[in-house]
């Protein structure tokens, strides 16, 4: 039988870190897919507002919606989906995007440094599937994206937290896929895994800092991602400058 499937324009997309940078991206490629409710959230409530008015008044329709929460706080993060599911009745596609880096050597690293990455990069990604997958189940219906990075592919001294949190963000994806084949769910489950991405240069004729890409190639991938068959697995996007 086939797999259940709904077309964006109907579909919630929960966009964490959705304010700058890549979840911007993100949040703006699913806006002007005309997707039913694209929520942006993270700790800045002026910049996550300031995103959505200008996404929703470059769409000219009001879909980008701001929630301001700490991923690393456990009660806000469930409160963040509770909250998505009762307002619009679904979470379709969880973005996995909140992340940052601490810079510490292997033989500096503090408690404060790792406990910070690993809570925001892994531990928030894995809370937050466990809050939506209930609604997902409920729907029939679920895509989990990932914003791993090359460096969940390879080790770098100087972010040696950051490296473990995005290789961790890989192999807990990896047992979400395993629990979605064992239990039949309709649950997709993807992982981008980008070299250098510039957020600085976003505009539409700019030119990316040398070694990096411009991010709308991130927007353009999630894009053909969501849009393949339910029955396709597509494991790790790894896209860089050549
Ligand atoms: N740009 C690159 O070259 C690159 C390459 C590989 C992977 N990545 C990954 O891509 C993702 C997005 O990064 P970016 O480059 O777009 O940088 P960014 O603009 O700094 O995005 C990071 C986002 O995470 C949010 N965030 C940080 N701490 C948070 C917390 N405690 N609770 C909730 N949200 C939090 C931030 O919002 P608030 O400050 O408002 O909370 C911000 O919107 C990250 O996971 C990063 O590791 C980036």
């Amino acid at each position: 039988m086939a797999l259940r499937n709904k077309p964006l324009t109907e579909q919630v997309a929960l966009v964490t870190g959705g304010g700058t940078g890549i979840g911007r991206a993100f949040a703006g490629v699913l806006a002007e897919s005309r997707a039913r409710a694209v929520v942006i959230a993270s700790r800045r409530e002026d910049v996550l507002r300031q995103t959505a008015d200008e996404l929703n008044a470059r769409t000219g329709a009001e879909r980008v919606y701001p929630y301001a929460f700490d991923i690393r706080d456990l009660a806000q993060t469930d409160a963040l989906v509770n909250h998505v599911a009762a307002r619009f009745g679904a979470v379709d596609v969880l973005v996995n995007n909140s992340g940052l880096a601490v810079a510490e050597s292997v033989e500096g690293i503090t408690e404060a440094g790792w406990d910070k990455v690993l809570e925001t990069n892994l531990r928030g990604a894995m809370w937050l599937v466990r809050a939506a997958l209930p609604y997902m189940l409920r729907e029939d219906f679920g895509d989990v994206v990932n914003v791993s990075s090359q460096a969940g592919k390879h080790g770098y001294a100087d972010v040696p937290s950051y490296c473990a949190s995005k290789f961790g963000l890989l192999g807990y994806a990896e047992s979400l896929r395993d629990h979605a084949r064992q239990t039949g769910a309709n649950l997709r489950v993807f992982n981008f895994c980008p070299g250098l991405i510039d957020v600085d240069h976003t505009g539409g004729d700019e030119e990316p800092r040398a070694g990096a890409i411009h991010v709308r190639n991130m927007a353009r991938a999630l894009l053909f991602t969501l849009s393949l068959d339910r029955e396709v697995i597509l494991e790790d996007i790894n896209l860089y400058a050549r």
